[in-house]
């Protein structure tokens, strides 16, 4: 179904993000027919570019990052005519009117502005967007992650938007919620009677969350260095994650119905903090190795610089005090340079009650449930079945497989492509709203505060493995291990 006639305005419109995941996105909704026919794309930058030269732009990008089989002439030609270009400068007056004028023209369309820039220039932007008189009541912002560093800055950040657009023309976006797996937790858990009376303590022994990268930080080190896998990926996609795993059921799906529960989730997070940071966290940073048998860089070669206090690595055991998850270690992982791209959910039920089955049937397995982000999206689900054959009772786990390419046969749709799609429906469901960001960082920044007032150790991996061995002491002291691992 075709969304309402749209101007997207793209701050940032030259940079990685628009060339890598942005003008993709909306080429594939263009070419599965999303898109009105005089929808507009206007990139915005510093650059002193005429529309040509954005075309060109607009062309290469299409070229590296679309795969070939979704190449198709005539589509990219007509992608390519919806786009224009207008350089602005948030630090001056130049180029505003301009971009007033040319909005000017679709003055009644949704109007979109998207921040593909650093934080420090929303502020300085939204300003503008108010001194030139561009909000219409058909206004939205799209934010960019990082959303400040801690809790103070996101709330400057948050302020200054809110000065000019209210909360619900904010669209605070979250890439991983608009993955194919994570919408399906909410649909396996909501739309099944099979789980969701077993979702609690009772019958879930851990979770564990884990998103691996076998990438560095490639040429992204200036903006890395500043924030550390705990700001770049655990405040926001592994949290929103845990959110989604440990929520209440939402009375509608809907915004704020699923936001309230979300947050709840976040304000129930046992605190880690000076006290007990040494045994909840772990931080690490990698050393030279080799990834998938290529040699690979250490972290700090990799940024051109001797030493470092960023993590690329953390693990955390987290808890949620609430009486659904009391006693529910939650551990969640993320690294880069780690031996493979993987990102799963894993929840581990208990053993039965009781084994009726003597020691021939051997061991029975406990359930368990696996929900792969990627790379190959699915959901595995565990179970104990009778080995076939005239052997007698053997008793063997077998996965319930359901991979998405397999079972639908197509590939996914980007999770970007979904995501602007609803700001465009002015629908804010997998957006994040300004309280659960300020209540991630409140449960983040006392653990940022512990690192640096104990000390606390980094710990090395070498590129290429599961991160460091005091990540796997992490859950051993627990008495379980990391799923890939096992
Ligand atoms: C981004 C982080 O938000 O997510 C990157 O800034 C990271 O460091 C990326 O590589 C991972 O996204 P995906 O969709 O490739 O898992």
């Amino acid at each position: 179904i075709q969304v309402s006639p749209f101007d997207l305005v793209v701050f940032g419109g030259t940079g990685d993000l628009a060339a890598r995941k942005l003008l993709p996105a909306l080429y594939h909704r263009d070419l599965a027919g999303q898109i009105p026919d005089d929808a507009r794309i206007i990139g915005v930058s510093r650059r002193p570019l005429s529309r040509e030269h954005y075309s060109t732009f607009v062309r290469e990008s299409l070229d590296q990052f679309v795969k070939a089989a979704d190449k198709n002439p005539a589509a990219i030609d007509r992608f390519v005519a919806r786009t224009d270009y207008q350089p602005a400068d948030a630090g001056s007056d130049e180029g505003w009117s301009e971009l007033a004028a040319l909005l000017a023209a679709g003055a009644e369309r949704v109007r979109a502005f998207y921040f593909a820039v650093s934080p420090d220039l929303f502020a300085p932007i939204s300003q503008r967007i108010r001194q030139f008189g561009l909000v219409t009541p058909q206004s939205r912002v799209v934010l960019e992650k990082p959303l400040g560093k801690n809790e103070e800055s996101a709330r400057a950040v948050n302020d200054a938007v809110a000065e000019v657009f209210n909360e619900s023309q904010v669209f605070r976006i979250d890439h991983y919620l608009g993955k194919e797996t994570v919408q399906n937790l909410m649909a396996l858990r909501f739309a099944n009677r099979l789980f969701e009376p077993v979702w609690n303590s009772t019958h879930i022994d851990h979770v564990q969350i884990t998103v691996a990268e076998d990438i560095g930080v490639g040429d992204r080190g200036g903006y890395y260095d500043t924030s550390g896998a705990m700001r770049d990926m655990l405040q926001n996609h592994i949290m929103q994650l845990l959110c989604l795993t440990a929520m209440e059921p939402p009375d509608a799906f809907e915004a704020d119905a699923v936001r309230d529960e979300k947050l709840k989730v976040l304000k129930a997070l046992k605190r880690i903090d000076d006290r007990n940071a040494e045994q909840m966290t772990v931080r690490a940073q990698y050393r030279a190795g080799s990834v998938g048998g290529k040699s690979a860089a250490g972290y700090l070669e990799d940024l051109g610089q001797d030493q470092s206090k960023t993590e690329t690595f953390v693990a955390i055991r987290a808890e949620i005090a609430n009486w659904r998850w009391a006693g529910v270690p939650f551990f969640l992982r993320t690294g880069k340079r780690l031996a493979r791209r993987t990102s799963e959910i894993v929840v581990n039920f208990r053993p039965i009650s009781h084994n009726i089955f003597d020691q021939t049937a051997g061991h029975v397995s406990q359930n368990r449930l696996i929900l792969r982000l990627q790379p190959d999206e699915g959901v595995t689900l565990e179970v104990t079945i009778k080995d076939p054959g005239p052997g007698g009772m053997r008793l063997r786990s077998i996965p319930l497989d359901m991979s998405f390419a397999e079972t639908f046969g197509v590939s996914n749709p980007d999770a970007y492509e979904r995501l602007l799609m609803d700001v465009i429906r002015g629908n804010q469901t997998l957006f994040m709203r300004a309280d659960e960001v300020a209540a991630a960082w409140q449960w983040v920044d006392p653990i940022h505060a512990a690192w640096a007032h104990n000390d606390q150790r980094m710990h090395t991996y070498p590129a290429g493995s599961w991160g460091p061995s005091a990540s796997v002491a992490l859950i051993e002291r627990d008495g379980r291990s990391w799923f890939e691992d096992a």
